[in-house]
């Protein structure tokens, strides 16, 4: 009999056509909240998922004969890994394709707020724009700045690079550093976390969320950034308080902030949204076609190898 896949969220239509040669798949494409999914995963050896959908310990628990969850996406902070492990469920995450588009929004941010873009944007739209003048929407300059990385991972990493194209010098700050060879690659000097707090004009967040880096970033945090920096997260949300960081785009300690992910996803903070010093993205991160197939595909190889007995490719941690 053929294996049971059950696709939870609307993915791109490869992963359905590659994995429905194989196996009898059945595709969701609505949200499902946690209780939904508890009663749907019952039947099936194998889930694709997304980031929007809640695997908890009792929904991993409610499929007795599961064998793989296939997240589509880099993290995997959705997913109960303590209960999957002891379960002997393979969790696998779709890491590296997705690199460079999530650098790309990262810089998207960068600009944006740099330049005050989506300000001038609202500003025509709203037909206010009567002209230009030497005083309107002053932003700063990118060319020879710093740009401070918080988590030098192959995103991290990828941002930098870009760095080098407005002659940046970067800073990077995770806890492990990294060998000469890759700080040499990369031009990229490791600074303390207060270091890098202090003397970054950009500061770019791309770690993973972890009991670690969770509200890493707060009120004493902001208090130490230049007051015209700019901070951007395209990571996770709770890695910064949400509430901390509209105190400081409020009083100024900060210059503005660039954010494609948020501490209470999808919910944003209202007063953030009145604030005119920070650009707002709906995680976007890996948002390109090219890239969203990749994912899918890599995310039904996964699936495939797992159920045919083999390794994954791109597990999050092995037995
Ligand atoms: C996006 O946030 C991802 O983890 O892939």
């Amino acid at each position: 009999m053929k294996k049971r896949v059950f696709i939870t969220n609307n993915l791109p239509s490869v992963a359905y056509q590659r994995l429905s040669k194989k196996f009898q798949v059945t595709w969701n494409k609505t949200q499902l909240n946690q209780k939904q999914l508890l009663t749907k995963v019952r039947p099936y050896h194998a889930l694709l998922t997304t980031l929007a959908d809640p695997i908890t310990s009792e929904v991993l628990k409610a499929a007795s004969q599961l064998r793989c969850v296939a997240n589509c996406a880099v993290g995997y902070n959705n997913i109960d890994l303590k209960t999957a492990k002891e379960r002997g469920i393979w969790v696998t995450n779709t890491p590296e394709v997705l690199t460079e588009a999530t650098a790309d929004i990262v810089w998207a941010l960068i600009l944006s707020c740099a330049r005050r873009v989506p300000e001038g944007e609202r500003m025509v739209r709203k037909g206010k724009f009567k002209g230009a003048h030497p005083l309107m929407l002053l932003g700063v300059d990118l060319f020879c700045k710093t740009l401070g990385v918080f988590g030098f991972g192959r995103i991290g990493k990828a941002v930098a690079r870009r760095g080098r194209g407005w002659n940046m010098k970067v800073l990077y700050h995770q806890r492990k550093r990294e060998s000469r060879q890759v700080e040499r690659a990369y031009n990229a000097r490791y600074v303390s976390f207060e270091k890098l707090l202090k003397f970054s004009d950009f500061l770019s967040v791309n770690s993973p969320l972890t009991l670690e880096t969770r509200h890493r970033f707060k009120e004493k945090e902001f208090k130490q950034m230049k007051r015209t920096a700019v901070f951007i997260n395209a990571g996770r949300g709770s890695i910064h308080l949400e509430k901390d960081l509209i105190k400081a785009l409020k009083r100024k300690w900060i210059y503005s902030a660039g954010l494609d992910v948020y501490e209470f996803e999808p919910r944003i903070e209202r007063e953030l949204l009145k604030l005119q010093n920070c650009t707002l993205l709906p995680h976007l991160g890996s948002a390109t076609v090219e890239t969203r197939n990749k994912m899918a595909l890599l995310a039904s190889k996964n699936i495939e190898l797992v159920l045919r007995n083999n390794k994954p490719k791109t597990p999050v941690f092995t037995f």
